[in-house]
This record gives C-alpha cells, sequence and structure tokens, in this order.
C-alpha cells in the first residue's frame, strides 16, 4: 500500500502535468474514481480494527481534500491558460500603422468629356445619350448616306451577328455619335408635335464608336461628341461662333486658330473638318484636324419630321480622344485603352 504522502504528491504531479481539460477529468478517476487510490484506501477501512479507523479514515480524508484541491487549482489554471491563450490571438495591435486610403483617379478622356460637357451646357447644351450597338437605319440611312457608301462595308464598320452566327447586316456597332442626332431630332418632332413652333434642339452626345482600324492614331474603339443645334435662324456664322469659343475655352488660350477646310459627310450640307494650329508652344504653327462639321443636310432633317425650308442647324462631330493628346502632349492614342497605372496615374 502507497502511503498517502506519496499519493498525494503524484496527484500533483500529474495534474501539473496535463494542459488538457478532459486528460485532466481522467486523470481524476484514477485517484478519486470507482476504484481510484484514495477510493480504495477508503473501502479498505472497513477491515481496520475499530481504534485504527478514526485515525486512519481523518489521514485519508486529508489525503482526499488535497489531491481535490489540487484539481481544483489545476482545472482553474488551465481555464486561465486558455483564456489567456484567446486574448493573445484576438488582440488588436492599435500599433500598426494604418493603411490609408487608395485615392482613385478619373480617366484622362473622361476629364476630357467633362470638360467638353460643362462648356456645352454653360451655352445651353443638354447632354444626349443613345445606343453604341445600333441599327443601320440611324447610323446611316437616317444620315443621308447612301446604300453603296463604302463605310457600310464590314471593312470598316463592326456588324453583329444573329442566333444562327450569321452577320446580322442591320445591326452595328456605331460608327460615330451621330445616330444621335437623328433619334434626338425624331423624338424631339413627337413630343413637340403640338405646338406651332419647333423649340431649338440643342444638344451633343458624347459617346464610344467602333471602327475597324488601329494604328498609333487609331483605335477600334474611341470616342466622339456629336453637337447640334437647329432652329428657326441657325447658320454656318453661328458654327463658326461657337467652334471658335469652344476651342478657345477648352484650350485656355487665346492664341489659336481655327479653320474651316471644304469637305464632305453625307449628313451636311456644306461640310468643313475644323483644324487648329496653336501660336504658340511646342505645336506652335502645325494645322491638326479636329472635328468634322456642317449644316444638316435637308434630308436628314425631313427623315426626323423636321421641315428644311422652315427650319436650319448645323452638326459637328470631335474626336475628344485627339483632343486629349492635344491637352496633355500624349503621341500615342493606343496609351489610353492600354490600362497601364504608370501612365494613367499621371493624370491624377
Ligand atoms: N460623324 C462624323 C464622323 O464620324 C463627324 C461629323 C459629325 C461631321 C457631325 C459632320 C457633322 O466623322
Amino acid at each position: 500500500m502507497h502511503n498517502l504522502d506519496a499519493i498525494v504528491a503524484e496527484a500533483k504531479a500529474l495534474f501539473a502535468s496535463i494542459a488538457d481539460p478532459d486528460a485532466l477529468e481522467q486523470a481524476k478517476a484514477r485517484f478519486l474514481g470507482k476504484s481510484g487510490q484514495i477510493t480504495e484506501r477508503l473501502k479498505g477501512l472497513a477491515k481496520l480494527a475499530q481504534e485504527e479507523k478514526k485515525s486512519a479514515g481523518a489521514a485519508i480524508n486529508r489525503a482526499k481534500a488535497l489531491v481535490e484541491a489540487a484539481l481544483t487549482e489545476r482545472r482553474e489554471a488551465i481555464r486561465e491558460a486558455e483564456l489567456a491563450a484567446r486574448l493573445a490571438e484576438e488582440a488588436l495591435d492599435v500599433t500598426l500603422p494604418g493603411r490609408g486610403e487608395a485615392q482613385g483617379g478619373l480617366h484622362p478622356v473622361t476629364r476630357t468629356l467633362e470638360r467638353i460637357e460643362s462648356l456645352f451646357r454653360s451655352i445651353g447644351f443638354t447632354v444626349a445619350d443613345g445606343p453604341e450597338i445600333e441599327t443601320d437605319f440611324y447610323n446611316f440611312t437616317a444620315l443621308n448616306t447612301p446604300e453603296d457608301h463604302p463605310a457600310r462595308s464590314m471593312h470598316d464598320t463592326f456588324y453583329l451577328l444573329d442566333e444562327q452566327g450569321q452577320v446580322a447586316e442591320n445591326v452595328l456597332l456605331r460608327t460615330h455619335t451621330s445616330p444621335i442626332q437623328a433619334r434626338f431630332m425624331k423624338a424631339h418632332v413627337e413630343r413637340y408635335r403640338h405646338l406651332d413652333v419647333l423649340p431649338e434642339i440643342r444638344i451633343i452626345a458624347p459617346g464610344r464608336v467602333y471602327r475597324v482600324d488601329s494604328d498609333a492614331t487609331h483605335s477600334p474603339m474611341f470616342h466622339q461628341v456629336e453637337g447640334l443645334w437647329v432652329g428657326e435662324d441657325v447658320s454656318f456664322a453661328d458654327l463658326k461662333g461657337v467652334i471658335a469659343d469652344f476651342l478657345k475655352c477648352f484650350f485656355e488660350s487665346d492664341d489659336l486658330e481655327v479653320r474651316f477646310r471644304p469637305s464632305f459627310f453625307p449628313f451636311t450640307e456644306p461640310s468643313a473638318e475644323i483644324d487648329v494650329a496653336f501660336m504658340s508652344g511646342t505645336l506652335k504653327g502645325r494645322w491638326l484636324e479636329i472635328a468634322g462639321c456642317g449644316m444638316v443636310h435637308p434630308n436628314v432633317l425631313t427623315h426626323a419630321g423636321i421641315d428644311p425650308e422652315r427650319y436650319t442647324g448645323f452638326a459637328f462631330g470631335f474626336g475628344p480622344d485627339r483632343l486629349t493628346m492635344l491637352r496633355y502632349g500624349v503621341n500615342d492614342l493606343r496609351l489610353f485603352f492600354e490600362g497601364d497605372l504608370r501612365f494613367l496615374r499621371q493624370f491624377v
């Protein structure tokens, strides 16, 4: 039979070596369970003589109390260690420096578009919109483009496929923002049908357009801003004034010249290309083509239900990508659409 002190010492040493609560309860059984060492001692009392029972019983009970106390102490120590471990794991290091907020920025072409919109808003234009997937009617026919015009060919224009995988000849990616003027005029006429006079139309229409073209100055997707002003006495002189003022405001310079060079568009007559030349800076003295324009062709007005004998108008189409290149001195258009942040960050 083990000496009681040895049992207590064994229990203490065993409990101290255990860190897992379930294992600790198992270890408890070795001393206080049904056939644990202390329990066996208590059972053994029955065999002792009457006079020995009392002192032996007291000694066993003292040992039992010591084992129980060691157990309770160990249980608590384990619980505290677990809590401390959890707190350490969940701790926030409030001394870590913050990550800061990443600042986004607008794309340079978006900045140009916003600038154009605000300048035209300031002279009474509103901003109109239209679909990028167009019908051949609005992209060409309503704009007086003949059936055999080369721009209609698949060589120049992206057509969509139908459900059978065949080219849908009347559905395409718009090649310019001009279909927006055709759509807008038609809707405008319907909306004010009840009036004797058609209220003036003064819109710009910015958006993405698509052509089968790709090199340093052409991208298959690029931007245009169409402008349209239709009313009772709108003349080519108004067109020239609006464009010259716009360019001076846009480039924040009076030191530039604007020239209208006779040209051809099916939807305007007469038509012109607009060139600009800066009188100072690195581009000094070079004429750069930046827009097409003209007086809206009578057939286009008629298509929209507007009487060309009574109303006239002008239209123009700018390339805001090209304006952005000029404003910031960028020489390759493709840089704008490659999404390289090292390039784009310079404009923020
Ligand atoms: N839509 C023409 C183009 O894409 C530009 C333009 C617009 C010309 C309006 C005249 C009037 O080239």
